[in-house]
């Protein structure tokens, strides 16, 4: 089998690079290990900044996003009982949409079918060859059988545990890493949302979020040790540390009910430099990964494949330059948001050893953006998303 672009991973990433590159006439094949169920049924964040909201539509996949997604122009942040609204769109004239990861990616999955796209799932073994050679190749077993595709380049969209990085040598590829010392404990409930808009809120017991899907599908997190057993957290005890968390004028109006998701996510931030070798890119997070609390996962996913989407595109039309510099664009971008995800992080959340001295400085930066318009706009325009 031969194609241009051979792609690893059918999530995110992998199926809006493999369907913008279908629009501009590239031909790709998609390898996803698990089976399109498998990977609808993953519960992730909610919150697409413009840039990805522009570029799902410029895929021709923003239809259903339209018209069932929330435009949001603002935020929460609470604590000590109080919340305070950070404006976007006054603060930045941008806004954010809403719109659950699980209905992108199976709005991508709908259109990749529609176009008769080659996403092949129960893909097995898939190695890389050749990635430093102008003929790389792909291995891969399905149903028992060995399988070869020859291409052009190949793009990792394998996520963080996917055999992409890995196959950059280790005297070439630098990781960056940070783990933190807690985890989120996250619900999903058929339940009106307890706010129009996302309530950030930290308290000495932790950090909670309040966050919906649609106007009857609710999402809340808590923070929790990382040797915290979902099983061990009922419904109604989740529902209690999320109502201590959260300020009393919401707590009073949360409507509770039965899980229909329940589990506990660590949190991390890590970067992977460079994010190109040879006729290999890395894409989204088989490059990065970033703590959920600044919603940037699927986000910087999104932009990373915006600028290997427009340099394979000049590349078929003679001109490498935004291929020689993807890995440069992309570490760029992601850096920052790497800083503004460790940072709200940071601000929210209660570490385990924090000493009396962080405490306040903690208490001091969230007095700062509530009291500072400087700050909101800072929190705000890295919010709704840097330019690419
Ligand atoms: N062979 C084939 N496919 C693989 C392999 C493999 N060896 N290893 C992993 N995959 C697949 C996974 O099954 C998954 O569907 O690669 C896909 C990677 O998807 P994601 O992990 O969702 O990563 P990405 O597409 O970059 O999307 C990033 O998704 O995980 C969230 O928080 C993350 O919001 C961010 C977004
Ligand atoms: C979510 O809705 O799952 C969500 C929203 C915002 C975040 C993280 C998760 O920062």
């Amino acid at each position: 089998m031969r194609t241009q672009v051979c792609i690893i991973g059918g999530g995110p990433s992998g199926l809006l690079l493999s369907q913008l590159l279908h629009r501009a006439g590239i031909d790709t094949v998609v390898l996803e290990r698990q089976s399109r169920d498998y990977v609808l049924s993953r519960i992730r964040a909610g919150v697409l900044e413009w840039g990805t909201v522009e570029l799902l539509r410029e895929a021709g996949v923003g239809a259903r996003m339209d018209r069932e997604g929330f435009v949001h122009t603002g935020t929460y942040l609470a604590a000590r009982n109080r919340g305070f609204r950070i404006d976007f769109n006054e603060l930045t004239g941008k806004k954010v949409m809403v719109y659950g990861q699980t209905e992108v990616t199976r709005d991508l999955y709908d259109a990749r079918a529609a176009a008769e796209g080659t996403v092949i799932h129960g893909a097995e073994g898939v190695a890389l060859h050749g990635l430093d050679t102008s003929s790389p190749y792909v291995t891969f077993t399905k149903d028992g059988t060995e399988h070869r595709i020859d291409c052009d380049f190949v793009a990792g969209c394998d996520g963080f545990h996917g055999p992409s990085r890995k196959a950059i040598p280790a005297s070439v590829l630098r990781e960056y890493e940070r783990v933190y010392p807690f985890g989120w404990l996250g619900v999903l409930s058929e339940t009106p949302p307890v706010s129009h808009e996302l309530i950030y809120a930290n308290h000495e017991r932790g950090f909670a979020l309040c966050s919906m899907r649609n106007a009857n599908l609710s999402r809340y997190y808590v923070q929790c040790p990382l040797t915290d057993k979902v099983e061990s957290w009922t419904d109604a005890n989740f529902w209690d540390e999320l109502k201590r968390r959260i300020p009393e004028e919401a707590a009073a109006t949360l409507v509770t009910g039965p899980s229909i998701e329940k589990s506990i996510a660590p949190l991390r931030s890590f970067v992977a430099e460079p994010m190109r070798w040879g006729r290999l890119f890395l894409v989204g997070d088989a490059a990065h990964i970033v703590p959920p609390t600044g919603a940037k996962g699927l986000n910087l996913a999104a932009s990373d494949v915006y600028y290997l989407y427009h340099g394979l595109v000049q590349n078929y039309q003679g001109d490498n330059e935004g291929i020689e510099t993807y890995s440069q664009k992309a570490l760029a971008r992601v850096w920052k948001s790497e800083r503004f995800s460790w940072s709200l992080t940071t601000m929210m959340h209660r570490f385990p050893d924090q000493s009396e001295f962080e405490q306040r400085m903690q208490e001091a930066e969230l007095d700062y953006h509530e009291s500072s318009e400087a700050a909101k706009k800072v929190l705000a325009e890295n919010y709704v998303g840097l330019p690419y």
